[in-house]
């Protein structure tokens, strides 16, 4: 079976296994965790914050992000297709209690029409607290949110007050297929989570980073929803080695994920535009058959990926996938 579904779908690798199985590891609810500490340090340098938190997955960092930032009843500016919006349960209406407006079209969007969504400060309207980014931009594809737009978001949300929270679940994938560090792409936020659990191959983690006092905050809210870890180490210490080992490799990812798309648009039974495939995932249309029926029939001879509608389809490359498998899974596709 080629599983192109996601990137979390990547088993640890036996390097990766051994650097866990050899973890120096202490209690790191009382702070005791050597593993921890070091990751979180490592994280807080790379992503050029004062300080980092490690948690268990990329949707706790994007809600403990929404609980520091916001208050209960605050607006939150967000692209379309955001993945705190679609696909966190409504965890940010659950515990920060905040409401969402979509900005623009197709996940990306400029300063300008970020700026047209601030309500005004008068007490009929939501206060606008936060504006919360994607790079890369999941449900889009894995787009790049273009640097200098970043920049201009954040000049202008730090003018009318409010705090700008990137999502950086892939964030290392941007970093690579860009030339620029996470550091620069993560510069104009005021705090950043990015997750080693995806392109990066580890079983388990993300982190959170900002400043010294929001992460102190963050610490107490991971707490409270359970997110307490002990001998967390074991896990810190595959997160430790994906950076070591599975950050520069990303650039297969990307390689495959655009051989799979020009492939997929010499197929006449789908539509794929390869120039829109900038990271390790990419969408298309099938033209015969509707998304959930061509989806079935690619798994029934080999393939697996995810329906995102009735009419589009998601595949993602991965650690996982060769080169040799993307050219099998155009083979199995041309047949569907
Ligand atoms: C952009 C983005 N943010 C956050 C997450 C959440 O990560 P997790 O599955 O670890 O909760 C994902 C997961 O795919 C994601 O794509």
């Amino acid at each position: 079976m080629i599983d192109l579904r996601s990137d979390t779908l990547t088993a640890p690798t036996a390097g990766m296994r051994q650097a866990m199985a050899h973890a120096e590891v202490g209690d790191d609810v009382y702070g005791e965790d050597p593993t921890a500490l070091r990751l979180q340090e490592r994280a807080a340098d790379l992503l050029g914050k004062e300080s980092a938190l490690f948690v268990p997955t990329g949707t706790m960092a994007n809600q403990l992000a929404l609980l520091c930032h916001c208050e209960r009843g605050n607006e939150v500016l967000v692209g379309e297709g955001n993945h705190c919006v679609l696909y966190e349960s409504g965890a940010g209406a659950a515990w920060a209690q905040v409401q969402f407006t979509v900005v623009g079209s197709g996940g990306l969007f400029s300063a300008d029409a970020m700026i047209a969504a601030i309500k005004p400060r008068e007490y009929h309207f939501p206060q606008t607290r936060l504006c919360a980014l994607e790079n890369t931009h999941n449900r889009s594809g894995g787009r790049i949110f273009p640097q200098a737009e970043v920049e201009r978001i954040a000049s202008a949300a730090h003018a009318h007050q409010l705090a700008v929270h990137l999502d950086g679940a892939r964030l290392w994938n941007a970093a690579v297929a860009t030339g620029q560090s996470v550091r620069t792409l993560a510069s104009p936020a005021d705090s950043v989570s990015a997750c080693f659990s995806k392109g990066l191959g580890a079983p388990v983690g993300s982190v959170l980073a900002g400043s010294r006092d929001f992460i102190a905050r963050a610490r107490r809210y991971r707490k409270m929803l359970g997110g307490g870890m002990r001998q967390v180490g074991v896990l810190c210490a595959a997160a430790l080695y994906a950076l070591d080992h599975h950050v520069d490799r990303l650039a297969e990812d990307h390689q495959n994920a655009k051989r799979l798309a020009s492939g997929l648009a010499n197929l006449p039974n789908v539509r794929c535009n390869p120039q829109a495939v900038e990271t390790n995932i990419l969408v298309f249309e099938p033209l015969k058959l509707d998304a959930p029926t061509f989806v079935a029939k690619a798994t029934s001879l080999g393939v697996r990926m995810n329906p995102i509608s009735a009419t589009h389809i998601r595949a993602v490359t991965h650690l996982d996938i060769t080169k040799s498998q993307i050219d099998e899974a155009l083979s199995i596709l041309a047949r569907c």
